[in-house]
């Protein structure tokens, strides 16, 4: 039977997963891994705490295990993350920084653990969650201390080290149109007017049943296409209030099919990706009380309506 990578392929698209290193050792989680996605995505050890865990002192053992996992299985990597607000290192929260100080050490950062991972990925995460809901930029370490411009700077030394990796800006809740897509929107034009290297827009797409399928996904995506850039759902998930009913279930099956159909109508929506592929190892529980089921598998690894409606949307 066909995968969703090669339902996928046939559209021009990948299907991918998001992965994370201990559960590298399921045997049986690694084998599906391995065989159902052409794109992974560490889900955690390209971060900064894991790769600069010192000033100055890389570590590439997290982020090395899952590219070559990936490549012994043909797999393609989108790389994750080089600058966020969250999972910083405490040399780096645990001060404050003049603005010379924090550049150059942003600069470091970018230009060392993009080169490390030079030709072995296909697109990086360059800056991930910039903007508040409001579509003012979120008040990060970095946009404080380098002001707006910490943005154009990092895609410019990305492109630096790494000319060929995709160069993304990613953030959540900007599936449908509003004041943060807008936001992401009006950047995207500024940057491609000054020439700053970008090539797309990642729309995580973690959602909820309890607050409603973003209508205007395909709207949105198709206005980011016409600005010439790639856009790609980069971390999706359903989560629902549990427990997990047939009628949920269904509901998620439903979104996940318009989901792959809107990307699927959009020339440069370049592929999907889910935030790991079994309830097993979703982050949703540990981090909204009473909530969970989110993924195209089950806990026992085991399909899910949602898997279906995706090989029917892919077919
Ligand atoms: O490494 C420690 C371990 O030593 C400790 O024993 C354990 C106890 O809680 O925690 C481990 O750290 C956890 C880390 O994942 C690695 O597993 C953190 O507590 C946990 O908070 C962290 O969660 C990650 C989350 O980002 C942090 O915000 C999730 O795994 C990861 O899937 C999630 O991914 C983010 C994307 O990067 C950006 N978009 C949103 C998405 C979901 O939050």
């Amino acid at each position: 039977q066909s995968t969703l990578a090669d339902l996928a392929r046939r559209h021009g698209r990948y299907f991918g997963s998001a992965t994370d290193n201990p559960e590298l050792t399921d045997t049986a989680y690694t084998a599906l891994l391995g065989s159902e996605f052409d794109m992974i995505t560490p889900g955690n050890g390209m971060k900064w705490y894991a790769t600069e865990p010192r000033q100055g002192v890389f570590d590439w053992t997290a982020g090395d295990q899952i590219v070559n996992l990936a490549r012994a299985h043909h797999q393609k990597v989108r790389a994750h993350t080089l600058v966020w607000h969250s999972q910083l290192p405490d040399w780096l929260t645990g001060r404050t920084w003049s603005a010379d100080d924090l550049r150059a050490v942003l600069k470091n950062h970018i230009l060392t653990e993009a080169r490390h991972y030079r030709g072995k990925v296909y697109s990086w995460d360059v800056v991930n969650e910039a903007f508040n809901e409001d579509g003012t930029y979120r008040e990060t370490v970095f946009y404080k201390t380098l002001g707006p411009g910490y943005i154009a700077d990092a895609l410019r030394w990305a492109h630096q080290a790494d000319p060929h990796a995709k160069l993304y800006l990613n953030d959540y809740n900007i599936e449908a149109t509003g004041p943060k897509s807008d936001a992401y929107y009006r950047l995207a034009q500024e940057l491609k007017a000054q020439g700053v290297p970008l090539d797309g827009i990642g729309l995580q797409a973690h959602l909820a049943l309890q607050y409603g399928y973003p209508a205007t996904l395909e709207e949105n995506l198709r206005r980011f296409s016409r600005l010439g850039l790639d856009t790609a759902l980069t971390e999706v998930d359903v989560r629902m209030l549990l427990p997990a009913t047939e009628e949920k279930l269904a509901e998620q099956a439903d979104w996940y099919r318009d989901m792959t159909r809107a990307c699927l109508a959009v020339r440069r929506c370049v592929g999907i990706t889910v935030w790991d592929w079994t309830d097993k190892y979703s982050w949703i529980p540990a981090f909204f009380e009473g909530q969970g089921a989110a993924l195209p598998w089950d806990e026992q690894l085991r399909p899910k309506p949602a898997y279906f409606a995706l090989r029917d949307a892919l077919a």
